[in-house]
C-alpha cells in the first residue's frame, strides 16, 4: 500500500486559462506545454488503515490543516473511490526547486501524486487515465504525466489535427475526454528554459480564483478562449518543424492574450511587477538584435525564457544583467511522470 513517484513541472507555450467546469476541473480550452527536466517533485504515498485522517508533509513541514491538505485529501478520495478502499494515507512530497518560484508546483505535484497514490492503492492506470485523474487535482498536472512537448485537449473539441468538431458532451463524458498526450518526445528539440525569479513571495491571486474571476467579469474572456485552438495548431506545427521564430511568435502572443484577459477582469488581475516588464522588453530587444529567445509568464511575476541550447549562455547573461532578477533556474526538455525508489 506504498509507492513513490517523480514528476517534472511543465510550462505552457499555449496557455490554459479558464474552466468549463470547476467541479470536474474541465478546461475552457486546450493548451500546449513543454515538460521541464532538471526540476522535480517526488511524492511518497502510503495508505494505512490505522490513520484517522490523511497526513501531508510538504517540503519537510507537516501540513496539519488548510487548503493544501484539503485539496490532497479530496484528490485521494477520487483514488479511494476508484480502488474501493477507505484507508487514509500518509503523503510526503518534496520539490527540488523553490516553491514560490512561479513554477506551478501543482503540476508536478498532482502528476506525482496521481501516479504514487494509484500504485499504492493497487491500481494500474494507463498514462491517459493518469492524465485524466491528475487533471482533477490541477489542470496543468494532466500535462506533466507526459514528457517532452504535450498537448492538452479540452474534452469537448478534438485534438488540433482532428478536423471534425464533436458535439457538446455531458460534463461526465467531457471529463473522461479531457486529457493530455505527447506530440513530440523530449529528445525532439533541445530547447532550454531559464526561469528568472523576480519575487520570492507567493502569488496573491491563485490560478483557480484568477480564472473564475476572468471568466465572470472580463469582456475579453470569450475572445481569449476563441484564440486558443488556432494558437495550439500554430504551436504544434512550429514544434514539429523545430521552427523557433514561429514558436516564439505564438508563445508570446498566447501569453500576452491570457494576461490581457486577466487584466480586463474586475478587479483587474495583474501578475507582473516592474522587473517582469523590464524582462519582456529585454527579451524583445535581444531578439531584434539576433538572439533566438522568447518569454512566457504564468500566474505570477516570474519570467520563463526559452532559447535553443546553444544560446543558453547568452540568454543567461541577458537575464543576469536585468536589475531585479533574484535567481535564475535552468531547465531542459524532461520525461514524463514515473515511479521511483521510496525515499521515506
Ligand atoms: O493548473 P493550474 O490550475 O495551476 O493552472 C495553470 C495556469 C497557468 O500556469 C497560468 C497556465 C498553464 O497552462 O500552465
Amino acid at each position: 500500500m506504498k509507492a513513490s513517484a517523480l514528476a517534472h513541472p511543465n510550462i505552457a507555450l499555449v496557455k490554459y486559462w479558464g474552466k468549463r467546469d470547476v467541479a470536474y476541473n474541465l478546461p475552457g480550452a486546450g493548451s500546449l506545454s513543454l515538460t521541464l527536466g532538471g526540476l522535480a517533485t517526488r511524492t511518497c504515498v502510503e495508505f494505512d488503515a490505522a490513520l484517522d485522517q490523511d497526513r501531508l508533509q510538504l517540503d519537510k513541514e507537516d501540513v496539519a490543516r488548510g487548503d493544501k491538505l484539503e485539496r490532497v485529501s479530496q484528490f485521494l478520495d477520487l483514488v479511494r473511490a476508484r480502488a474501493g478502499i477507505t484507508a487514509r494515507a500518509r503523503v510526503i512530497t518534496e520539490n527540488d526547486f523553490p516553491t514560490g518560484a512561479g513554477l506551478a508546483s501543482s503540476a508536478s505535484g498532482f502528476a506525482a501524486l496521481a501516479l504514487a497514490a494509484t500504485k499504492a492503492a493497487g491500481l494500474d492506470l494507463s498514462p491517459r487515465e493518469l492524465s485524466i485523474l491528475a487533471r482533477r487535482g490541477s489542470g496543468s498536472a494532466a500535462r506533466s504525466i507526459f514528457g517532452g512537448f504535450v498537448e492538452m485537449n479540452d474534452g469537448i473539441f478534438p485534438f488540433s489535427e482532428d478536423a471534425k468538431r464533436v458535439e457538446t458532451k455531458s460534463l461526465e463524458e467531457a471529463s473522461q475526454a479531457a486529457f493530455a498526450r505527447p506530440i513530440a518526445p523530449a529528445s525532439h528539440w533541445d530547447l532550454r528554459c531559464l526561469i528568472a525569479v523576480t519575487s520570492a513571495g507567493e502569488k496573491d491571486v491563485g490560478s483557480t480564483e484568477g480564472m473564475v474571476r476572468t471568466q465572470k467579469t472580463s469582456p475579453y474572456y470569450r475572445q481569449w478562449i476563441a484564440s486558443v485552438a488556432p494558437d495550439i495548431e500554430r504551436a504544434a506545427h512550429a514544434v514539429q518543424a523545430r521552427d523557433f521564430a514561429a514558436l516564439a511568435a505564438v508563445a508570446e502572443a498566447s501569453c500576452l492574450r491570457m494576461h490581457a484577459s486577466a487584466i480586463g477582469a474586475e478587479p483587474g488581475i495583474l501578475y507582473w511587477n516592474a522587473t517582469t516588464v523590464e524582462l519582456i522588453h529585454a527579451v524583445r530587444q535581444a531578439r531584434a538584435g539576433g538572439l533566438p529567445v522568447f518569454f512566457t509568464i504564468d500566474a505570477g511575476p516570474q519570467v520563463k525564457v526559452f532559447c535553443p541550447a546553444d544560446a543558453r549562455d547568452a540568454c543567461h547573461a541577458l537575464l543576469a544583467a536585468t536589475a531585479g532578477v533574484r535567481q535564475i533556474l535552468q531547465a531542459h526538455p524532461g520525461e514524463g511522470a514515473r515511479l521511483c525508489e521510496d525515499f521515506r
